[in-house]
């Protein structure tokens, strides 16, 4: 594993992500808008995969709760173990994105809410296009990204630990998306406490 996965494995297994970002978190009403256009271009029992799960809350739980079959991925173990709890209906693996054989057309939709700007930034082309792989013909892909770039960004006390950032510019991973196979329907660009840009892409390739 390289360094950076290394620190971010670490750094959320150690510090506490769930007491400090995602206890008692509720949904915001961007979000759901966001979510319910998603969920319109989706069938019952509709397959999503989420990538970087955390511990399951909000996201998976409110997945589930509406009837769809959730596959989570996460590389830190406490995460996973805390999801598995959480979300009993949803299937939680531990491991790296990259990691994952799943095979072509295996999901609906693919979503990632706060976790692709924690993979060094020269791969994000390549992970949009596995996602891409993984999606069925004109499924869906909605992520959050970055609101701005960032080579190698470092904070010593992200929730109790040590965290790295990496990111494209907004522009630039509008046209990875783009490139990777994907038309975006919709952006929301979240400028609350943080800043992130929220895409939702439609598979075209
Ligand atoms: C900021 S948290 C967001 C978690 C969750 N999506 C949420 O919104 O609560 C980022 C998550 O991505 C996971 N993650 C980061 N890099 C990863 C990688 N290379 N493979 C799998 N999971 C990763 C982290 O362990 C962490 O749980």
């Amino acid at each position: 594993m390289d360094d950076m996965r290394n620190e971010v494995k670490e750094g959320y297994e150690q510090g506490d992500y769930e007491g400090e970002y995602r206890q008692d978190r509720e949904l915001r009403d961007e979000e759901k808008q966001l979510l319910d256009k998603l969920f319109s271009e989706l069938d019952p029992g509709a397959e999503i995969l989420d990538l970087g799960c955390g511990t399951g809350l909000p996201f998976d739980r409110y997945l589930a709760e509406k009837g769809y079959n959730v596959t989570g991925v996460d590389i830190a173990e406490n995460h996973v173990e805390a999801a598995r709890q959480n979300v009993p209906d949803a299937e939680f693996l531990q491991g790296d994105f990259f990691e994952q054989e799943f095979g072509e057309n295996s999901f609906d939709a693919v979503v990632s809410f706060y976790a692709i700007f924690h993979i060094p930034r020269d791969e994000h082309r390549e992970l949009y296009e596995r996602i891409n792989y993984w999606l069925k013909d004109a499924g869906y892909m909605l992520a959050t990204v970055a609101g701005g770039e960032m080579e190698e960004y470092r904070d010593e006390d992200f929730v109790g630990s040590e965290m790295v950032w990496s990111s494209h510019s907004q522009e630039k991973n509008r046209e990875l998306i783009e490139d990777s196979g994907f038309s975006i329907t919709e952006t929301y660009e979240e400028k609350d406490d943080e800043h992130h840009l929220w895409i939702l892409a439609e598979n075209t390739a």
